[in-house]
């Protein structure tokens, strides 16, 4: 995380609303669990766990999984929602925490790395290396900045209204992108009604760091790790100028 970047309110204020509208990944869940059970990966690290998304799915077929994320509030849904008590989840961030387990992967997943600064996130690598066991595979995701067109961005444009017990919540987001930096900007309006009271209206801005194919290839060789393959988000190969998402599998190496 980085004062610099800011990040979404959901992680932190509106911690319920992100949980209720991230939801629709069970595609996105199997894709890396398809990944992680090729690479025969029995323990997994997910380090930006969030409310447990990738968690519960690996949890529910037998893995052996660690949850950690930098938010608290994230973190104590997570724990909320994981009604046997079977799983631990740790208040952590991705730079520093260290599990001392040696891990089979551990993944960062739904452009996690992306509210890291250049620098943080080869801290984070570096890290990451301290946490798997030697040819450990590393699995994320980050958008693509080879293939950001005007187009893409303007897409990304969205809406979402959810309504949870007495609450209603209404968010729009609109993006821009700055290619020189790979930055990409996202501007949100956050509508929140309880009952029929007079709602509260959150303005923010968050930016994420975005990455070619070829800067990370660059960071990930500086830090200790080999890109083996990279898909887009769907699990098809990796296209550098048209897939809006890099899935990247990176090795530790020896
Ligand atoms: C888009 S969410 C993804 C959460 C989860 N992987 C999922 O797919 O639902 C990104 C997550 O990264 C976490 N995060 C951001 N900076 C972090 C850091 N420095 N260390 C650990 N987690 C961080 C946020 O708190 C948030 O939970």
């Amino acid at each position: 995380m980085s004062k610099k970047l800011g990040l979404p309110l959901e992680y932190n204020k509106l911690s319920e609303f992100f949980d209720s509208w991230n939801t629709n990944t069970d595609n996105k869940n199997a894709l890396i669990e398809k990944i992680l059970s090729e690479y025969g990966v029995k323990s997994v690290f997910d380090m930006t766990c969030g409310t447990g998304s990738q968690v519960f799915f690996l949890k529910k077929l037998c893995y052996d999984v660690v949850g950690s994320d930098i938010s608290q509030k994230l973190i104590e849904i997570a724990r909320k929602k994981d009604v046997n008590k079977n799983i631990k989840f740790i208040e952590g961030d991705m730079r520093k925490i260290k599990l001392n387990h040696g891990f089979d992967s551990v993944i960062t997943i739904f452009n996690a790395i992306g509210h890291l600064t250049k620098s943080g996130f080869e801290k984070a690598i570096r890290n990451i290396n301290h946490n798997l066991k030697d040819s450990g595979i590393y699995v994320f995701d980050i958008f693509n900045l080879d293939a950001m067109s005007d187009d893409i961005v303007r897409n990304f444009a969205c809406y979402v209204h959810k309504t949870l017990g007495e609450y209603q919540f209404l968010s729009t987001q609109c993006s821009t992108i700055d290619r020189e930096k790979g930055i990409l900007t996202s501007y949100d309006t956050h509508m929140i009604q309880k009952n029929s009271e007079k709602p509260e209206i959150f303005n923010s801005k968050f930016s994420l760091q975005i990455y070619s194919i070829n800067q990370l290839d660059e960071m990930l060789k500086r830090n200790g790790f080999d890109i083996v393959k990279t898909y887009d988000i769907n699990g098809n190969n990796f296209v550098k100028e048209t897939s809006s998402t890099i899935l990247t599998i990176a090795r530790k190496k020896q």
